[in-house]
């Protein structure tokens, strides 16, 4: 029997909309419920404790919306409280660290892998070890906090000279490590991705886990008999912030249109 429980999806704000756009092409018969928690982003420099409240409360809000599976589109969250989640859920939980640290695993001929994300990320040291567990033995990982890019970004300013300034001065270490693979460990990075491959060059592999995300959502609806039989799938968004505000930065994020018709969400009310 058909499971026609929207898919819910949340982020600290905007970056989460460069996953669900690969899960709508990969699965797009499904619903989804998408919240954005601009209201209390970044998510980044915050501590642990925090990052897990907030994260448990996200949930929540998702949870009263009756969905069938929760996707944590933000890495900073998925580093910091996807345990945490994962206990308390009675729908599976998924996180977007491991499908990364897997394709950069693949990609690699050298075995020198960089990987970029937020200060909390980095600090969390989950990525390193989840990118150490699936390279080849040997490999060496190198690591860069990278907070401009999330302001950079939501900004608009992906390829410009401030960009490319602010890219040089964060992945001259990388580039002189000799990586042949870069993580880009943050759902806000994609949108970075021509001022990062201009300075990088072509023979760096720059990898966004958005479609390994979406595959591992298409599996495990699959192997859970959770698919949905794909009548007029609900696609719904919700921010903590202004719904106005949220429409007018998010719409290159999704790359496809303006997602209208975005509600407000007290996230305060929602016990952790
Ligand atoms: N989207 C978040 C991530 O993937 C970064 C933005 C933030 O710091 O809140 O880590």
């Amino acid at each position: 029997m058909a499971d026609n429980r929207p898919i819910g999806v949340f982020d600290s704000g905007i970056g989460g909309l460069t996953v669900l756009r690969e899960i709508w092409d990969m699965v797009p018969s499904e619903g989804t419920i998408y919240f954005g928690d601009n209201g209390r982003a970044p998510y980044g420099t915050k501590s642990k404790s925090t990052i897990i409240k907030y994260s448990l409360q996200d949930m929540s809000f998702l949870e009263e919306q009756n969905v069938k599976m929760i996707v944590i589109a933000c890495n900073t969250a998925s580093a910091h409280a996807y345990e945490a989640l994962k206990e308390r859920a009675d729908v599976p939980v998924i996180e977007v660290v491991t499908p990364g640290a897997r394709c950069a695993a693949r990609a690699t001929k050298n075995g020198r892998i960089g990987i970029i994300a937020t200060k909390g990320s980095v600090n969390s040291g989950v990525y390193k070890a989840a990118v150490e567990k699936e390279a080849p033995e040997g490999s060496q990982i190198f690591q860069q906090a990278c907070p401009l890019f999330v302001s950079l970004a939501e900004e608009g300013w992906w390829d410009n000279e401030i960009t490319d300034a602010v890219v040089k001065e964060y992945l001259t270490p990388l580039k002189e490590a000799g990586i042949d693979t870069l993580v880009l460990g943050c759902t806000h990075y994609p949108l970075l991705t021509p001022a990062i491959r201009k300075f990088m060059g072509d023979g760096v592999t720059l990898i966004n886990a958005g479609k390994a995300v979406a595959e591992v959502v298409r599996k495990t609806l699959a192997d859970g008999s959770l698919m949905s039989d794909g009548v007029n799938p609900v696609r719904a968004f919700y921010t903590s912030d202004e719904p106005e505000l949220f429409e007018s930065v998010a719409s290159p994020f999704l790359g496809r249109g303006l997602p209208a018709g975005t509600k407000h969400c007290n996230i305060d009310r929602y016990s952790i």
